[in-house]
Order: C-alpha cells, then structure tokens, then sequence
C-alpha cells in the first residue's frame, strides 16, 4: 500500500515530508562551567560563596590512583582558569608510597586515617562545610579493585574558612567492610535527632562485590551502624541492561568474564524537610525513599521495622547521583534519555527537567545557594570497567550547570 502510494504520488514529496522527529533538547539552556582535561571526575560540591570541589576516585579509573610519586590527587577545588587545585592539600592527596599497600597478599588500600585514598563524593552541607567521603579503595593497573583497610575507609570533614579538617570518622570494619563501597553521603543537621546534637549523616554502600546498604554516622559521637544491608532495595536488578546513546551497557572485571551490571544503592538525597531518605541503585530503575526516623533507630527491632518502612516510589530510568532543592523535587539523572529528572514527592510522577545531545552519563548533582543545579556529565560508561573492557573515554569531561524552577535554592535544614 505505502509503496504503490509512494509510487503515485512521486518521491519528491517524500523526501520533503517533514516527519516528527526527536528535538534532543528540553528545559533551560545548560551553561558550561568547567572543562576536566586532567583526571576522571565523579562529584561535585559547591559552596555558599560558589567556590567548587570535585573528586576523582582511583576505583574507577586506574590511572587516577596516587602511586607515590605520580602527583595524583583525589579531591580538588575547580579554579576560575579551569585548572585544579588538590584540596584541602597537596599533602593529604599523597599518601607515602601511594594508595595501595603492596605488601599485603592480595594488595590492599593504605590504612592511612590522615591521607585521602580513593575518595567516592564531595558534599557542602547545610552549615556550609565541606565532607570528603573516602572509600579506601582504588584499582591497581590492570583494573583490580583492592579491597579497603582499617583507616582507608573515612569522612572528613573541611572547614572552607581556612581549608583545615576539623572532623574525620573513621569507620569500623563492621560497618565499611573490606569490599564495601561507601558511594555517596548526606547530612541532616536538625540538632533534635541525636542526644550528642551534631547530627547525622547517610552514605549509600553501592559495592558491586554485593553487600550493599546505608550506613548511618552520629557526627558527634562519631558512632556508626547500618541499616537495609541485603534489601532487596539496596541491591542491583536482576539481568540489569542499561543503555546510553542506544549502546547497551554490560560490566567487565579483570580476569572475570562479562555480566550484568551489579552496582547496588548509589544515588541518595534527603527529602527537603529531612524527614525521608531516597535512595537507588545505579543497575535499577526504581526510586525507594525510606523515613531517617526509621535509619536512626538501633533498637532490637530496628532493621525489621527500617524494611518495612521502605516506599516504592515507581520508576524514574537510570540514574547516578541524586539532589534536593526548595521546591521538594528530587532531581535524578535519567541516562537513558540524555536527561534529567525530578520526582515531585507532592503529585508522585517524574518530570523531565532538561535533556541535551551533550549529556550521557550524569553522575553527580549539586544544588546551590545562588539558584543552580549544578552536575557532572563523565562518560563513565565508556570506561575500562565495561563491555569491551577498554577505555573509551574522551577528554574533557564536563561541569554543567542550570537555573533551577521556580527560583529554588539549595535546602537549608538544621
Ligand atoms: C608511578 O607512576 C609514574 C607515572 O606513571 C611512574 O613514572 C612511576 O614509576 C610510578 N612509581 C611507582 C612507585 O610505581
Ligand atoms: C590557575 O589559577 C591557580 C590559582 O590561582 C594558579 O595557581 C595557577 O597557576 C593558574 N594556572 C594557569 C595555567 O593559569
Ligand atoms: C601495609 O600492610 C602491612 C601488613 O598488614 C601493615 O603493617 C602496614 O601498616 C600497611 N601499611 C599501609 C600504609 O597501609
Ligand atoms: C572554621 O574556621 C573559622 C576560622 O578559623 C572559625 O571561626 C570557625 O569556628 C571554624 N569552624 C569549625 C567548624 O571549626
Ligand atoms: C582553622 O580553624 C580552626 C577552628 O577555629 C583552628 O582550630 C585551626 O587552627 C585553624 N587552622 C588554621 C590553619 O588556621
Ligand atoms: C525537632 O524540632 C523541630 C522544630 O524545632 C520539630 O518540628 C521537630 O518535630 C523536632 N524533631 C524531633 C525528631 O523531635
Ligand atoms: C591484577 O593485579 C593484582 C595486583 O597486582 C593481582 O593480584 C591480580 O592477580 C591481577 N589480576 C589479573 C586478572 O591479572
Ligand atoms: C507533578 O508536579 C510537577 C511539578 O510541579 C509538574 O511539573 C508536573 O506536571 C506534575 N505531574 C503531574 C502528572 O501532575
Ligand atoms: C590509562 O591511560 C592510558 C594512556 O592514556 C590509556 O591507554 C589507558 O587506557 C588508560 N587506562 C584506563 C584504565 O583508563
Ligand atoms: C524568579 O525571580 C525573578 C527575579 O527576582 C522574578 O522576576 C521571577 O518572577 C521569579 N520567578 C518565579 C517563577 O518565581
């Protein structure tokens, strides 16, 4: 029928027809805000007087991990010539014969409690202080991920007055655990949660070995604990394909042969009124919230009640890092898509919030003060720890940012 139509009426007015097609692009215009041309960056914190940190972890991309001698740094501040600037020194981004301890059978993290290893995230929280969460792990040279030791794994918190640390928890190996991956962290600061009154902070375990969760820090006492270890929740989908500019996405372990995707609960964020947690997998497409009441409690009950407590929020796509603003929305990567999306808590649906051709794979969100959401587009997809098990990433990497509706800000709690 099409054919003998087409036959008729001549190809000329088929090649003029104007079809419907995918405009690529939606919401406001992002705005470039730096160019990463030196290492492989992940996060992004930026503070009240609009100074930006990033970190650039040695687990997902051997190339970025410190060996003693190759100047490699973790965290940096993002200078106003696009150049970077290890932070909060030099001196804590150098571990003394590098990251990896090589004397231990197989290889482990240095257990430097003083030194940054292999940092995950870099958060501002509501007191405008600056949180390096380390995972003390990196990968050796051919893509291993050492497991952790005692002091590898840490928070630590900076004071941006005068760049010094004023704060580090270290975490026992009962809560971080050797192939724990402690991925992403927020902090609510209501001094009426914990009797010590300094707050708390949430941190997903996205571990692709599996034994993924929350860990939950009194930040005054310094305690920790877990909760939703093994959920079904926390952990990855079963048979997880994500796709990224139509190409689908399988995972490759040194000496391992390929499989699905296996990183469990990554992307985390407070609800603006801090009364509930959200939380994903990176291999999943769901969005789970569940109350910071029920993760504060260590009572006999408390992990029984914690599961049950868990809400299914629905479906959002594929997504990294998460991010809150004054609006409640919680925004969200939707890779899949070249997108970004919010979950408005009051009518229960996504929306799309931009899409451009520039955005493959949103790693890490950071709203403002003055207005913005800011975040990483990394290619991290494109790295040695997937299908075809090469590098194939592109420099730079980008920092966008754009104006978020309604004139929202940054969530100030506490
Ligand atoms: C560290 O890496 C640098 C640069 O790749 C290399 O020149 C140096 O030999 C390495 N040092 C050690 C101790 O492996
Ligand atoms: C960029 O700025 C930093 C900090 O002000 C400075 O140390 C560095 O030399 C500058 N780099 C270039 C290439 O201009
Ligand atoms: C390396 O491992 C050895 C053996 O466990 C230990 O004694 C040493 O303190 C470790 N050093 C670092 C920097 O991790
Ligand atoms: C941060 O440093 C400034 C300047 O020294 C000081 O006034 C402030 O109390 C410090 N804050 C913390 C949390 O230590
Ligand atoms: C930074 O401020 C803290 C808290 O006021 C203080 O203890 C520390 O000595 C200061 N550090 C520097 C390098 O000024
Ligand atoms: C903490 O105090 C705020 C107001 O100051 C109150 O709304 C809230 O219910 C209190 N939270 C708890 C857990 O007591
Ligand atoms: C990778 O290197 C580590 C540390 O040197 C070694 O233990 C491991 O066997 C190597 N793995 C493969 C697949 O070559
Ligand atoms: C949900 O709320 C958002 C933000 O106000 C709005 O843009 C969207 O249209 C709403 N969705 C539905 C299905 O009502
Ligand atoms: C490390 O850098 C080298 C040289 O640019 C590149 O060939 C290799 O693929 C990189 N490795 C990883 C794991 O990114
Ligand atoms: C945002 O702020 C601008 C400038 O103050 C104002 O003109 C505009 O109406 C505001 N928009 C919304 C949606 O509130």
């Amino acid at each position: 029928m099409l054919k003998s139509i087409a036959t008729f009426m001549g190809f000329g007015l088929l090649s003029i027809a104007q079809l419907l097609k995918d405009p690529g692009v939606a919401g406001p215009p992002l705005e470039l805000v730096h160019l990463y041309y030196d290492e492989f960056p992940t996060g992004i914190a930026v503070s009240s007087a609009g100074r930006m940190f990033s970190n650039y972890p040695g687990g997902l991309d051997s190339n970025d991990t410190n060996n003693g001698s190759n100047g490699k740094y973790t965290v940096a501040e993002l200078m106003p010539n696009n150049t970077e600037t290890p932070y909060p020194s030099a001196e804590m981004n150098n571990p003394p014969g590098g990251a990896i301890n090589y004397t231990t059978y197989p290889p482990t993290g240095a257990n430097y409690q003083q030194y940054l290893i292999g940092v995950q995230s870099v958060v501002v929280d509501p007191h405008d202080r600056l949180w390096i969460l380390d995972t003390g792990r990196v990968s050796t040279n051919n893509g291993t991920l050492v497991p952790a030791s005692y002091g590898g794994p840490k928070l630590i918190g900076v004071n941006l007055s005068n760049n010094t640390v004023f704060q580090t928890i270290v975490f026992p190996t009962t809560v971080a655990f050797a192939d724990s991956y402690l991925n992403d962290v927020r902090f609510d600061l209501r001094p009426n949660i914990t009797s010590s009154g300094k707050g708390v902070a949430y941190i997903t375990d996205s571990s692709v070995e599996g034994r993924n969760g929350i860990v939950i820090v009194d930040l005054g006492t310094g305690e920790s604990w877990r909760h939703l270890t093994g959920a079904a929740q926390t952990r990855p989908e079963q048979e997880f394909v994500a796709y990224v500019w139509g190409v689908p996405i399988y995972q490759f372990q040194p000496g391992g042969p390929f499989t699905y995707s296996s990183f469990g609960s990554d992307g985390i964020a407070l609800s603006a009124d801090e009364s509930d947690l959200y939380f994903g997998s990176v291999s999943g497409r769901y969005l789970y919230s569940v109350p910071t009441k029920a993760l504060r409690d260590r009572s006999a009950t408390s992990e029984i009640l914690a599961q049950q407590m868990i809400l299914n929020r629905g479906q959002k796509g594929v997504s990294d890092g998460f991010e809150t603003d004054t609006n409640g929305f919680i925004y969200h990567g939707n890779m899949e898509q070249n997108a970004i999306s919010f979950f408005n808590p009051a009518n229960g649906t996504v929306t799309l919030f931009v899409r451009d051709p520039r955005i493959n794979w949103v790693d890490t969100m950071s709203t403002s003060t003055n207005g913005y959401l800011y975040f990483t587009v990394n290619q991290l997809y494109l790295g040695a720890g997937f299908y075809p098990g090469t590098d194939r990433k592109t420099r730079p990497f980008a920092l966008f940012r754009v104006p978020l509706p309604n004139n929202a800000t940054k969530p100030i709690l506490g």
